[in-house]
């Protein structure tokens, strides 16, 4: 048997559609600002598709690009600058800053009522209480991806590979919210692929180019494949071995057109949520 695909671009479509339609009745445009310090390639790539993406909702978007050698405190003032602003909703600085910026001081200054990364320590306290507001957004696409894909979480047994702030740890979080029996998984964890291969649903969020094998999977679970790797030939694959994956999985993301899309439309959704709560 091989595996239904979840169309995360499909899902991300209806999904961005129906936040322009909120938006379209709201009588304003939801502000989001992203800040971009330095050159990364991949960041230049992924803030100009989120402010497209805002852009084709209704949003006021904009990014602030600043130079590789911002300091600190520069940095630190444009963001109590747009926390300052009525018109600005949501604020995300993207990931990875510079090295001698640290992320941690950045993230904690960012207005929590604004963080629509949902990054900030009180909107990572309300999720790990089981209270969430923002939430970030990879998890939050995770999440909805599961539930169009009709995978029941409620008493499964979910298995989190990866244990970052962005992804790992919140992903857990959440479902732990959705009731799941929840295991992090991590390159500590003894016989990987024995707890991997236990999961009746299997988000890998690691970061290494198709690390999870098909002996990994467990027959008929739902494979979440939150990785974007780029190999040596160029091409993109995810931390999942696809095309063995799929023999084994009841349904699987593909890499591109799974979890990528779903994480900027729900930027847009946490963008909406905040505009709404503030503005309210
Ligand atoms: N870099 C990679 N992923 C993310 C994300 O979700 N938010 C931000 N701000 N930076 C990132």
């Amino acid at each position: 048997m091989t595996a239904r695909i979840i169309d995360g671009k499909a899902v991300a479509a209806e999904l961005r559609a129906a936040v322009a339609g909120r938006v379209a009745t709201l009588g304003y445009r939801p502000g989001l600002v992203v800040v971009l310090v330095g050159d990364d390639p991949a960041s230049a790539v992924y803030v100009r598709n989120k402010d497209r993406a805002a852009h084709g909702a209704g949003f006021e978007s904009r990014t602030i690009r600043l130079p590789a050698a911002t300091s600190e405190a520069e940095l630190l003032a444009v963001i109590a600058g747009l926390n300052d602003d009525p018109q600005t909703d949501g604020i995300l600085v993207q990931l990875p800053l510079p090295r001698h910026i640290a992320t941690a001081a950045i993230i904690r200054a960012i207005d929590p009522a604004k963080d629509v990364d949902g990054f900030h320590p009180e909107n990572v306290a309300a999720l790990a209480l089981g209270a969430p507001r923002l939430v970030p957004c990879t998890p939050r696409g995770v999440m909805r991806l599961l539930e169009v894909s009709g995978t029941p979480v409620a008493g499964r047994r979910a298995v989190v590979l990866g244990r970052s702030n962005i992804v790992g740890r919140p992903m857990a979080a959440l479902l732990l919210s959705a009731d799941a029996t929840v295991t992090i998984a991590h390159s500590r964890t003894r016989d990987i692929a024995a707890e991997c291969r236990r999961a009746e649903i299997l988000i890998a969020a690691v970061g290494r180019a198709e690390m999870v094998k098909a002996e990994w999977i467990g027959p008929g679970s739902t494979v979440i494949d939150v990785g974007i790797n780029r190999t040596e030939a160029g091409t993109l694959v995810g931390d999942v071995d696809y095309q063995a994956a799929r023999e084994v999985a009841g349904a699987i993301t593909p890499v591109p057109g799974g979890v990528g899309p779903m994480t900027i439309a729900c930027l847009l959704e946490n963008t909406l949520d905040a505009a709404i709560a503030r503005r309210s």
